[in-house]
């Protein structure tokens, strides 16, 4: 005799039923449960945002006009490798528009966006700290300083 399917039930789903049963009786819970969906699945699928929505009796319209409008929350998963391109201050006077628009161009990405064969995720930060080797990218959190436009492309190819 065989497992019946019915009974499995994605552990996901238990843990996004938890947050919202946490959540329930509070007031202005959106952000911190969205934040901890994310936290469950890794960015926010679409049928996620729609059983938040139903939950909470809070409007699918209004959860996009959170999510959209912060952008610590994705709407698609991070790609195999997470590149951060640091656009603060110090990295921006030493060029890192410039490595920014390098990035872009040979990954075929913008900002935000996860390459079709899920290698990579680009995206803009503001500062990570390490002001002192500006421009500055990392990769995964390991930090790559002093970059040229040129480097690039044997860093990029150092992560598969
Ligand atoms: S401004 Fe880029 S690391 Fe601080």
């Amino acid at each position: 005799m065989g497992i019946a399917c019915e009974n499995l039930v994605d552990p996901k789903q238990i843990k996004l039923d938890e947050i919202i049963s946490r959540y329930r009786n509070e007031n202005g819970p959106l952000i911190p449960i969205l934040q901890e969906a994310q936290g469950v699945y890794g960015y926010l699928p679409a049928h996620v945002l729609k059983y938040i929505s139903k939950a909470m009796r809070i409007p699918l319209a209004k959860i996009y006009g959170v999510v959209t409008f912060y952008s610590q929350f994705r709407l698609t998963p991070v790609g195999r490798n997470l590149i951060n391109v640091c656009l603060g201050t110090a990295c921006h006077v030493r060029g890192g528009a410039k490595i920014l628009e390098t990035m872009e161009k040979s990954l075929n990405i913008k900002d935000g966006a996860t390459t079709e064969d899920g290698r990579y995720t680009l995206e803009i930060v503001a500062c990570i700290g390490a002001c002192g080797l500006a421009p500055v990218i990392s990769i995964n959190n390991e930090v790559h300083g002093r970059l040229s436009p040129e480097s690039l492309a044997g860093i990029l190819a150092k992560y598969e």
